[in-house]
């Protein structure tokens, strides 16, 4: 079998070697790649902070969504936005910025606030430490972030936190309704299943939600937790602006998207808004390519569910709802019917949408339907 090396000549590539590392450099393109992510030399990463950079110091508005913390895309009377002090959002994604490009060695001293734009930089990173070992750089990360949450006075994320956050989530009487899997050793929630949180997308909705999302704007309703939401930023959605109706759910919402944000180095554009999902029926609102709902439109009244399916086709080309089939499995309540999935599609077909797609595994509860319009 050919080695690694001879494939890449083979591919008229050549390899070099520069300062302990390996490079590959294309015979077509000039460009010097290196081998690995983690082989980043510093003119490399210094051409991502140039750019990042560049990018940070616009206005919030303009910049892509990887930038910054989460922004609102819209306001109306009824639904409250995020109550976090806006220096810890835009401190932790100004960390999640220079560490995605593999800076460590950060200082409150070097930290610059944007009142006007409410976003954060770092005004040294320049000669901030550069780690390409994994292990050396996630020890440096962490202690990065603990340093700035001493130095700032700010509650910033670390490991450790983090930890101590779900811990104390674990002992309120609140239920975590739906257990995720941040990655990176992370969980949180009760029994892990495939109806519910990360396993619900891993088992069925994350293949087939994925290629409406990657790149769009999604409204999703009844967030709860908001792995749908993350869950759909994951996949590539350049912002989601999630509502919910419980305060308490609300805020785990926001811890959630803080730790996503932390495990991956990257600011999920997730704008929690707290109320409920009524409120925007009569709103103007902005465009959306998607609007969703996970298992929560069948909270409302008949009627009312009809008016949310009706103001998404106004919005959104796609709806992507996921019905319960054994809700009050048994019983033949009116909850039971507004969940089922054959109530769900006609609700999308007789509300504005012209095609619906069933996807529902056999004997799985939770259908997943896709509606276009
Ligand atoms: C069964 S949970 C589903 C949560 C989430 N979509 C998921 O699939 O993981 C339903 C959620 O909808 C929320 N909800 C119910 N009625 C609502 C309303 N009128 N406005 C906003 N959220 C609502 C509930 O608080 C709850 O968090």
């Amino acid at each position: 079998m050919a080695t690694r090396i001879e494939r890449i000549r083979r591919l008229g590539l050549a390899v070099h070697r520069r300062g302990g590392f390996q490079y590959v450099s294309s015979r077509l393109s000039g460009v010097i790649l290196p081998r690995h992510a983690d082989a980043m030399p510093a003119s490399w990463a210094d051409r991502v902070i140039a750019k990042e950079r560049r990018v940070n110091s616009r206005p919030w508005h303009e910049q892509t969504s990887d930038q910054g913390p989460p922004r609102s895309r819209f306001s109306i009377a009824g639904l409250n936005d995020d109550p976090t002090d806006w220096k810890l959002a835009a401190t932790e994604a100004a960390i999640n910025i220079e560490h995605a490009a593999r800076r460590t060695g950060l200082h409150a001293a070097d930290l610059l606030f944007d009142e006007a734009h409410r976003t954060a930089s770092f005004a040294r990173a320049d000669r901030a430490d550069l780690r390409h070992d994994t292990r050396a750089f996630e020890t440096a990360r962490n202690e990065d972030r603990k340093r700035l949450a001493r130095d700032t006075g700010l509650d910033v994320l670390h490991r450790q936190r983090i930890l101590e956050l779900l811990q104390e989530e674990r002992q309120k009487t609140e239920v975590w309704y739906a257990p995720i899997d941040f990655g990176r050793g992370i969980v949180a929630g009760g029994d892990w299943s495939t109806e519910t949180g990360t396993g619900r997308w891993d088992y069925l909705n994350g293949p087939l939600v994925a290629p409406y999302v990657r790149g769009k704007r999604v409204l999703e309703l009844g967030t709860n937790n908001g792995v749908g939401g993350l869950m759909m930023l994951k996949a590539g959605a350049s912002h989601v602006s999630a509502i919910e109706y419980e305060v308490w759910f609300a805020d785990t919402a926001r811890l959630a998207q803080r730790i996503f944000s932390w495990a991956d180095l990257h600011n999920y554009q997730l704008d929690v808004k707290q109320g409920d999902m009524r409120a925007i029926l009569p709103a103007e609102l902005p465009e959306f390519d998607v609007v969703s709902a996970y298992c929560s439109l069948y909270y409302l009244s008949e009627d009312e569910m009809a008016q949310i399916v009706q103001k998404a086709a106004s919005l959104a080309g796609t709806l992507i709802l996921q019905s319960n089939d054994f809700k009050h499995n048994g019983r033949d309540t009116l909850r039971r019917k507004q969940a089922s999935t054959e109530y769900t599609r006609a609700l999308a077909l007789n509300n504005g949408f012209r095609t619906v797609d069933v996807h529902q595994p056999q004997g799985y509860p939770r259908a997943l339907l896709i509606a276009k319009r």
